[in-house]
């Protein structure tokens, strides 16, 4: 078998940081499981990309996703303070949704549990998180009001969300698929009460499930499911919303894990798909090596996973990542008051350390 190819964005704030943890993980990987052969061609995006090209997502960092068989994606974005420079205006739109739109990405897959190891760092009392955190948010990535028209017009402005049948069966047809391999559950997250659009998600999550008798469905409505998700984590299996929903749950539902830093994601689509933390370029952290690169760490798995099939590698690299945390070695964003924390990249040593076939 050739070699799989892998474009490399790191992009901006902590990427970089984060990114060289997720490559010496893979490296350690393809030495323990010959299966997993890849070949690395990095390529700018985000403001990174804006310093020598002028634009956020550059036609040749296009064709370099389009030649390759995955992309490992770092974060974009400016400090919150400047994004008025032209560096950062509409990085995230240019560069995030150029990606997810050029790639056809539809489907977003947000895993969050909460680690034994880790349950101090979670927010939540003990007796909310002690019957076990174990979820998966699936978010549509290519509809909704990201996608619809937006304009401004002197004092008024507007954002229009649209949904087709067509656009809302592609994560609910995943999440079906999910919920049978997890614990059978399927909450569609959405406000019938009050939206045309989750009318129609309910439509066609109600004749799916004619498909998949097997999955328990319900529905709930998003502000109770903001709710839910702090008081009553363990109900949830498998998460299926829209697209801003789905981007708001999915920050609430890092409370569990206990840190931005130990959330990864995969966009799934209909070609290559894309492997990114689901928090940001935290440029507060930059520079300080003090970020936590487990979610980067993680995307590797799920790339190794969905992209390339390689489930007892991808396994093994979540499987050494509990490890490093159970044995207390964690990075500053998860220590407990008072415990010893490791800079990025002992956290990323580690984890190659604790790799085993
Ligand atoms: P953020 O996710 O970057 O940071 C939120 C908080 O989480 C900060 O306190 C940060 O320090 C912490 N955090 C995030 N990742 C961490 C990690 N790996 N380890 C430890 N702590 C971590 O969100 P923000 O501050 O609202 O946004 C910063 C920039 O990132 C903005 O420009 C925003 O648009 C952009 N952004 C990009 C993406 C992306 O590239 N996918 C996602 C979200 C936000
Ligand atoms: C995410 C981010 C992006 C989103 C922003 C930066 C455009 O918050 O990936 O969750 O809203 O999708
Ligand atoms: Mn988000």
């Amino acid at each position: 078998v050739g070699k799989k190819k892998v474009a490399v964005l790191a992009g901006d704030g902590i990427g970089e940081e984060v990114m060289k943890e997720a490559l010496k993980v893979l490296a350690r990987t393809s030495e323990l499981f010959p299966e997993v052969q890849t070949t690395y061609q990095h390529a700018l995006i985000g403001g990174a990309a804006y310093d020598v090209h002028g634009v956020h997502f550059p036609e040749e960092t296009r064709a370099i996703c389009a030649a390759s068989d995955a992309i490992l994606f770092g974060s974009i974005g400016g400090p919150v303070e400047e994004q008025h420079l032209p560096k950062w205006k509409d990085a995230e739109k240019n560069a995030l949704l150029g990606m997810r739109k050029a790639f056809d990405l539809g489907v977003n897959v947000r895993p969050a549990k909460v680690y034994p190891a880790l349950s101090h760092a979670s927010p939540l009392r003990h007796d909310l998180i002690s019957g076990g955190v174990d979820m998966v948010i699936v978010r549509e990535l290519l509809g909704g009001i990201y996608f619809g028209k937006h304009s401004t017009d002197g004092d008024s402005a507007e954002d229009v969300c649209t949904y087709t049948v067509e656009q809302i069966k592609r994560p609910l047809e995943f999440a079906f698929e999910a919920a049978k391999s997890r614990r059978k559950k399927l909450t569609v997250v959405d406000k019938a009460n009050v939206l045309d659009t989750s009318r129609l998600w309910r439509r066609v999550a109600l004749e799916m499930h004619k498909l998949h008798p097997e999955v328990q469905l319900d529905f709930m409505y998003v502000d109770n499911a903001a709710m839910q998700l702090i008081k009553a984590p363990s109900y949830f299996d498998v998460i299926c919303t829209e697209n801003m929903f789905g981007d708001i749950l999915s920050d609430a539902a890092s409370v569990l894990p206990g840190s931005l830093g130990l959330m990864p994601s995969a966009s799934l689509g209909s070609q290559i798909y894309l492997y990114e933390p689901s928090g940001g370029s935290a440029p507060d952290l930059q520079g300080l090596n003090v970020a936590n690169p487990a979610a980067q760490i993680l995307c590797t798995a799920m790339m190794l996973r969905y992209s390339f099939g390689a489930h007892s590698a991808a396994a093994a690299i979540e499987t050494a990542v509990d490890a490093v945390l159970d044995s207390g070695i964690v990075t500053k964003d998860v220590a407990r008051p008072g415990q010893a924390s490791v800079s990025t990249s002992a956290f990323g040593d580690a984890v190659v350390k604790a790799l085993k076939n």
